[in-house]
């Protein structure tokens, strides 16, 4: 079957429009998760998807489904997705461009008139990014069992909201169940967020795999003084003993190349410029693809902690909050994207994804891999995060080809059956 292409400008056209929901003065997006915007966009997708004939269902940890119907509805679907929500900070295309995809895959096939033997579904999955509610990948976690909904619901943003509640207020909170969900197979298209692409002027990033992550909080407890009547020798200041854990985390990444160390949040009390901090919580973030160096990075850290308690008499609290184990894909949708690209006549390489993905937990219960494309600058979660309508097009048409190899082509309007295959190779 020869490769088909998706509709570039019509796709284009729809990114941007989405990008105009939480459009931030630097040109990216924010979107934060099940906020008033983030219903904004969920709507928008809905009324795209319904128009394009797809049946919508929303089930109770708030992931929207939209299903093309296949000629046999007793086979399970092939699968395509990703998220809305963005970061605080976010840009026009962590994610959406993955929803968008599918949308366009689901368009192009009604375009060309073809049926697929498997349905076609297209997920948006609930807070996938984990800025405002933690961890990330909320809604495929729930899907694949590595959360239990009801702990999900329970979850409370900084200001202490609780997830449940806020999906009920947007009115996402729905009734299918979150339990039981099957795909023949799954895609997951995204921007690589990462430089890798781009430095070998490589078109398409054919995903063999996902990074192991370890997220902790951490609650540091000094004590709160005067600045100016605290002689040094005498201070236990949080902040501080948070900086050198900070710089601890940097230290222990670069000694485990190539994993990553980050803390990214920070709170300080009573934040006064002239009181000693007695109170900082904090985050950190380890990664690595190898799960024996990500236990070892965990290992130091904790070593660190001991330390810097003795040695500051800083009370440090470091509760682990969320841990999975680098993820593999599926051989025969690697080699499914690997295919599609070549047919395409794209260049490729292999990648291991850097950041969390729907996909990584999608594939704990079905066939899974991803479709990277190049971001300029490997710049992500950043607001001038940028691709071009070219390089969507071309990981949109991978998926497209991808899926297609997956779903099975069964007809094609206006043609007799017997002349299907022959038809569609002469697309
Ligand atoms: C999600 O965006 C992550 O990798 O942190
Ligand atoms: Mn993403
Ligand atoms: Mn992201």
């Amino acid at each position: 079957m020869k490769a088909l292409k998706v509709n570039k400008a019509r796709l284009w056209g729809s990114l941007m429009e989405m990008a105009k929901i939480g459009a931030t003065d630097k040109g990216g997006c924010c979107r934060l998760a099940l906020t008033d915007l983030d219903k904004q966009g969920r709507d928008l997708y809905i009324r795209w998807a319904e128009e394009a004939g797809c049946v919508v269902k929303i089930d109770q940890v708030g992931n929207i489904m939209a299903t093309r119907p296949g000629e046999d509805m007793s086979l399970p679907p092939v699968g395509t997705g990703s998220h809305l929500d963005t970061q605080p900070t976010g840009g026009k295309f962590d994610g959406v461009f993955g929803v968008l995809s599918g949308l366009e895959v689901v368009r192009s096939l009604n375009d060309l008139g073809i049926k697929t033997l498997h349905p076609i579904e297209i997920s948006v999955w609930t807070n996938e990014e984990g800025s405002r509610f933690a961890p990330a990948m909320m809604g495929s976690g729930v899907v694949s069992g590595r959360f239990t909904l009801q702990e999900i619901l329970d979850k409370v943003d900084v200001e202490g909201k609780r997830l449940g509640d806020e999906l009920k207020r947007i009115g996402y909170a729905g009734e299918t169940p979150v339990t039981g969900r099957q795909y023949h197979a799954f895609f997951e298209t995204h921007i690589e967020q990462g430089p890798y692409l781009e430095a070998e002027g490589k078109t398409i990033g054919v995903v063999t795999g996902g990074q192991g992550q370890r997220w902790y909080d951490v609650e540091l407890t000094g004590q709160e003084s005067h600045a100016g009547t605290t002689p040094m020798h005498l201070r236990t200041d949080a902040l501080t003993c948070s900086a050198e854990l900070i710089l601890a985390v940097q230290s222990i990444a670069q000694q485990h190349k190539p994993g990553c160390g980050t803390v990214g949040f920070m709170q300080v009390g009573p934040n006064s410029r002239n009181t000693i901090p007695g109170k900082v919580t904090l985050s950190v973030d380890l990664r690595h693809p190898d799960d024996a160096a990500l236990s070892d990075m965990d290992a130091q850290l904790q070593e660190t902690v001991a330390r810097l308690t003795q040695e500051t008499g800083v009370k440090i609290e470091l509760k682990p909050i969320w841990y999975y184990a680098p993820i593999p894909f599926a051989p025969q949708c690697i080699e499914a994207v690997r295919t599609a690209a070549a047919a395409l006549g794209y260049s490729h390489m292999d990648i291991i994804a850097g950041a969390g993905h729907d996909a990584c937990y999608v594939s704990d219960f079905a066939p899974t891999s991803m479709v990277f494309t190049p971001c300029l600058n490997g710049i992500s979660h950043n607001e001038i995060e940028s691709t071009t309508a070219e390089e969507c097009e071309a990981g949109c048409s991978v998926l497209l080809n991808a899926m297609l190899q997956m779903a099975e082509v069964v007809a094609i309007e206006g043609v007799e059956a017997p002349q299907v295959l022959q038809k569609v190779s002469q697309l």
